[in-house]
């Protein structure tokens, strides 16, 4: 068989790069590379070498790589669908109790009264300061029904949330992996209009830029909690801020630091940590090594 020549960018979890049938060979350049493995590193600067075939992305978006290029380069763009679904799921449900839940504001404040001899006494303040809300009974509207929009809203109807669940592309596989219970809005306004949390669960695309506009939160409850574990750039980052200063928005939940999110009134800012645990690192890495070699070696092209 010949030599295959694969080029890794990032740290793709080790058994990925393990994962490689004799016959492969990972090199330490993209110049004579047949293959490229790549989590997040952005490849839209890069220029490719002649023999390049194939680049297996180890996440869900390909907003790091340049499609277009790709497309006119005969260059395959494989990514691995639903292999880190379950780890962002659980930060999804991590991010809604962080916004019902002060736990964030109870662990600062535990920090700054820690030497306090009278902590115990002024945890009664906390206790008032810091109370929350049950999300049992709450709706939540779930934006996309691909493989984690799917296990979070079946997780919430097992919360005894009532659930909206609204995707215009709905695959046969979300319809049946989808609880019966989640109700299927015909229109996002329906989502918009009935949910105390909304998450966004959609590919970062020309026509989901800035979805969630002024006029897009305008159309939702006053107080509601939005959480973003899909792309920075669905969100009109404007259009939040004012609505957080005006307790439109009550919380924001976003996997995505940018500079102005950091900073903003009544948000949460995590460090893109949805895929980052070793379970999902693992699945990721693992499919992409195997589309790559399935394509290289047989001409296949496989989404899973
Ligand atoms: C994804 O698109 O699935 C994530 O960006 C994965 C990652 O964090 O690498």
């Amino acid at each position: 068989m010949k030599d295959r020549k694969i080029f890794c960018l990032n740290n793709i979890a080790k058994i990925g790069t393990d994962g490689f049938r004799s016959g492969y060979t990972l090199i330490d350049s993209i110049d004579e590379a047949a293959g490229v493995l790549v989590r997040s590193a952005d490849m839209k600067e890069m220029s490719f070498p002649a023999g390049l075939r194939a680049i297996a992305r180890a996440g869900a978006g390909v907003n790091n790589i340049p499609l277009d290029r790709c497309a006119e380069e005969g260059i395959v763009v494989f990514n691995t669908p639903g292999a880190n679904a379950n780890s962002v799921k659980e930060l999804v449900l991590c991010g809604m109790f962080l916004a019902s839940r002060d736990i964030a504001g109870g662990i600062n404040w535990v920090r700054e009264n820690a030497d306090d001899e009278n902590i115990a006494k002024t945890t009664e303040k906390a206790k008032k300061a810091f109370a929350g809300t049950e999300l049992k009974g709450k709706t939540l509207g779930v934006i996309g029904l691909g493989a984690i929009g799917v296990l979070v809203a079946n997780a919430a109807i097992s919360l005894g949330m009532k659930v909206y669940g609204f995707d215009p592309y709905l695959s046969v596989n979300s319809a049946w992996n989808l609880s019966p219970m989640v109700i299927h809005a015909e229109k996002i306004e329906e989502v918009y209009a009935a949910s105390d949390y909304i998450t966004i669960h959609v590919p970062a695309t020309a026509s989901t830029k800035g979805m969630i506009s002024a006029e897009a939160i305008a159309q939702m409850k006053n107080g509601v909690v939005l959480l973003n574990f899909a792309r920075d750039t669905l969100v009109d980052e404007k259009a939040l801020a004012s609505a957080l200063e005006a307790g439109m928005v009550k919380r924001y939940v976003s996997d995505f630091p940018t500079p102005a999110s950091a900073h903003m009134k009544n948000a949460i800012v995590i460090p893109h940590l949805g895929a980052s645990t070793e379970e999902a690192e693992d699945n990721c890495a693992v499919m992409a090594v195997k589309q790559l070699q399935d394509y290289l070696d047989n001409g296949n092209i496989r989404n899973s």
